[in-house]
């Protein structure tokens, strides 16, 4: 499924911190059906954020959150309003059949949030309605370009938009400097789902 193109938020990623607070900013706002497709290139971090997502999400310390590369996918319990939260690294996979057997599109209509790493060319499979969040090597260390495929997805970007104007790094390409992310839960006036 060729990913519509739509305004791309950007998000400067200078320390670790930074990362963890974009995570907790996530966890915070994501409701049941979610799905955030984490793209970038080998040690870009989309697993240090989707720990860090995990964390937030009330996955205790004592549980490690590791890459499922072989495994493909993991699951843990939430302590948020999302009961579930899936990560899948789809890095392995070779085709769209063999991700329509990890039942992630079924999950996410029942109600859990996912994670999925090397997500990108399998939308259609998981259901479509991705954030996806993009992590690149910048020159002030790490950027993530955020956009948005459909309705819940666009609540997020949108939350996030409104929110920047009380802190956090940057969006729309304009570089603003800043001291921490909004972390208030979002309320959605719709459905969520696929
Ligand atoms: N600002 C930052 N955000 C995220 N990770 C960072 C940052 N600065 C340094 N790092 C480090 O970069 C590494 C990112 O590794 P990680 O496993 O998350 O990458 P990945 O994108 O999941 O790679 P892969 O494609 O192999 O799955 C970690 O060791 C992390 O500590
Ligand atoms: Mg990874």
């Amino acid at each position: 499924m060729a990913v519509e193109a739509r305004e791309q938020l950007t998000v400067g990623l200078p320390t670790r911190r930074a990362t963890v607070r974009l995570g907790q900013w996530l966890a915070k706002n994501l409701v049941a059906g979610d799905l955030i497709v984490l793209s970038g290139d080998l040690g870009a971090g989309k697993t240090f954020l989707a720990r860090a997502i995990a964390r937030a999400m009330g996955v205790s310390s004592d549980v490690r959150v590791t890459s499922p590369t072989f495994t493909l996918v993991h699951e843990y319990a939430s302590s948020t309003c999302v009961s579930r939260l899936i990560h899948a690294d789809l890095y392995r996979i070779g085709d769209g059949s063999e991700v329509n057997e990890l039942l992630l599109r079924e999950a996410r209509a029942d109600g859990a949030a996912l994670l999925v790493e090397w997500g990108e060319p399998y939308l259609y499979e998981l259901g479509g309605d991705a954030l996806f969040v993009r992590l690149e090597l910048s020159e002030r260390g790490r950027d993530a370009k955020l956009w948005s495929t459909g309705p819940c997805s666009s609540a997020l970007t949108t939350a996030w938009s409104e929110e920047v104007s009380t802190g956090f790094v940057c969006c729309s390409n304009r570089e603003r400097r800043s001291s921490e992310p909004g972390l208030g839960p979002r309320k959605r006036h719709f459905a969520s789902g696929t």
